[in-house]
């Protein structure tokens, strides 16, 4: 086959809505976006895990505790599965994480944020996992079929972490004249952050069009924050809390929320490693991964020896 046709093979499984598997040819450039996008939701779900696990100790009641405890373990899981998924384009782990460490490859600006209160838990798990949801359920039906298949686990999962952060905003909003208002904080600090996670506006996004026409991305960012905003103003209402935006109204014309404009200064700031909690967050990674260095040298030990036993009585 000449590289033409394998390019009209890749052509037509795209025409036909067919998942590419591991093994397929595929353009560079499609690669590297998926390589790019996969890693990067890898890193998220472990920095992810950063936030929460601070209040893990400090949970207001077993329950909780157990809760959370299940909930960060998912997280790990979540990084567990989506580097597999970006291993089964050629790219290995020690590079994901060599280029997590450097800077070079992101993980979502979300988690440079800090969680100061026992709210924060209830607000991360109903915005944060929240729109994880918007933007990871269309992924269950993205074009490559190992990325695909993991969202479909993710986003069960994904659920109930929404639930159980809107779950805390629940018990918060009903609870005394203090617990209110540490909910009402907590959903004032979070919300535009949350806006933010579904990336810039469509006109300032540069990998939407391809990304688009490769079905690795089914929506762009400013229909899935659409989406976000109409649902979630209704979860408000229920808590008996207030978005912190004056521009938020129902418009009768579109059937949808007009809301006001996220600061993208603040957004590219961030990105650019100057957020709150950046530098922690890296550090972190940094020292775990260098503590965890024994650990995966005795594994490597282990499975060799385990190998050699298994040659040995072959032979
Ligand atoms: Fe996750
Ligand atoms: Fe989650």
């Amino acid at each position: 086959m000449t590289v033409h046709s394998f390019q009209e093979h890749f052509d037509e499984k795209m025409d036909k809505d067919q998942a590419i598997e591991a093994k397929d040819w595929m353009p560079d450039d499609y690669r590297k976006t998926l390589i790019r996008q996969i890693a990067q939701h890898a890193h998220s779900e472990i920095v992810g895990m950063l936030p929460e696990g601070n209040w893990i100790t400090r949970a207001p009641n077993l329950r909780r505790k157990a809760i959370l405890l299940a909930k960060v373990q998912d997280e790990a899981g979540h990084g567990l599965y989506l580097y597999s998924a970006a291993e089964s384009l050629g790219i290995s782990r020690d590079d994901m994480m060599e280029q997590l460490h450097s800077g070079k490859q992101k993980y979502s600006s979300i988690f440079n944020y800090p969680t100061i209160s026992w709210a924060d838990m209830g607000a991360v798990g109903w915005l944060v996992d929240g729109a994880a949801i918007m933007n990871q359920v269309p992924l269950c039906r993205t074009s490559y079929g190992p990325y695909a298949r993991a969202m479909v686990r993710i986003c069960k999962e994904e659920s109930f972490h929404q639930r159980q952060g809107y779950e805390i905003m629940l018990t918060l909003a009903n609870g005394t004249e203090m617990q209110k208002k540490m909910a009402q904080d907590s959903l004032n600090r979070w919300w535009w952050p949350s806006l933010m996670m579904f990336g810039p506006p469509d006109a300032d996004s540069p990998h939407t069009e391809q990304s688009m026409r490769w079905r690795i991305k089914r929506f762009t960012n400013d229909e899935l924050r659409q989406r976000f905003v109409d649902v979630t103003v209704e979860q408000a209402r229920i808590l008996g809390l207030t978005i912190p935006d004056k521009d938020l109204k129902w418009n009768e014309a579109t059937g949808h929320y007009d809301f006001g404009t996220p600061d993208w200064n603040e957004f590219y700031n961030i990105l650019k490693g100057n957020g709150p909690c950046n530098k922690e967050r890296l550090d972190v990674r940094r020292k775990a991964w260098e503590e965890g260095q024994w650990v995966r040298e005795a594994a490597l030990a282990y499975s060799d020896k385990r190998r050699q036993r298994k040659e040995k009585k072959a032979a």
